[in-house]
């Protein structure tokens, strides 16, 4: 899939895909809300403290994993980011107290200012997107307190398999299997646990699977714009290799993360 990504990213093709899902995004994104739901279950195993001082997430998006975080942990401060301005909406949903505590900050996480001695850095299905991740893991880790927390998802080698098996160009930058991601890793970041959980969603159609795409903004990489014809010859080639019963399977590949500064 490595030499399906694109020569750059374009950020802005990506912003602008999220930004349209952003209404949809929510009720669609059930393998996202999934992970966001197992990825605080698993910082909450791994013995983190009910409450956190400082937090920083980024990638909110509607909020799935902000919830599930607020509903487990309680924080002294937090700054919420995404790359699409209009994210900030999710503020509306946070309780008064937490509403007063939480500060968000639009704009591409790799050059955030961030505030110093973060307690936790938290982020689900975001880190596919970003090109450099050894860099921003490394300067993440910088801004952690020691014995701060990283919980983490993005996606493995196997996210959408179905569409990089039929030359889709929707691949994000970074996908990365769980045995990757001990070297993307920064000295002084020691990973608790890890968990690679992919999961299979049936469509009825090619149109029922693009429409997921486009909903949920995954697709920030992929052409847009099919003809009739295109869309037949998509849903035949497809139903071809991969149909089961009728149905068009996509895989997502959630990888999940909690990591520790030592020291
Ligand atoms: C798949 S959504 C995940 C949203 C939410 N965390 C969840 O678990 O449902 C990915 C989010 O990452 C944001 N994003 C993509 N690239 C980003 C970047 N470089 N910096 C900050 N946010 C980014 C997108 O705008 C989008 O809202």
């Amino acid at each position: 899939m490595k030499d399906m990504q694109p020569p750059h990213l374009e950020q802005s093709r990506v912003q602008k895909s999220f930004r349209r899902g952003l209404e949809s995004y929510h009720g669609a994104a059930s393998v996202q809300a999934e992970t966001a739901a197992h990825l605080a279950r698993m910082l909450q195993d791994q013995g983190a403290p009910r409450h956190f001082g400082r937090v920083l997430e980024f990638g909110c998006g509607t909020g799935h994993f902000t919830r599930q975080l607020l509903q487990r942990f309680s924080a002294g401060s937090l700054v919420l980011n995404d790359l699409v301005p209009e994210a900030a909406q999710v503020m509306q949903a946070l309780e008064g107290d937490t509403q007063a505590k939480t500060r968000f900050k639009g704009g591409p996480i790799e050059s955030l200012p961030l505030p110093q001695d973060l307690d936790l850095i938290a982020s689900a299905s975001t880190v596919q997107w970003i090109p450099d991740l050894p860099a921003l893991m490394a300067r993440l880790a910088a801004h952690l307190t020691p014995g701060g927390w990283l919980a983490l998802s993005g996606f493995g080698r196997g996210q959408f398999r179905e569409l990089a098996a039929m030359g889709s160009a929707a691949a994000a930058p970074s996908y990365l299997d769980a045995d990757e991601w001990p070297s993307v890793l920064p000295e002084g970041l020691e990973i608790r646990q890890i968990a690679q959980r992919p999961a299979v969603l049936e469509f009825a159609s090619a149109l029922h699977l693009l429409r997921h795409l486009r909903q949920t903004g995954v697709n920030g990489n992929a052409r847009q714009g099919w003809s009739r014809r295109q869309l037949r010859s998509f849903e035949d080639a497809y139903r071809e290799r991969f149909g089961q019963g009728g149905k068009l399977p996509l895989t997502y590949d959630p990888v999940l993360l909690v990591a520790r500064r030592t020291g």
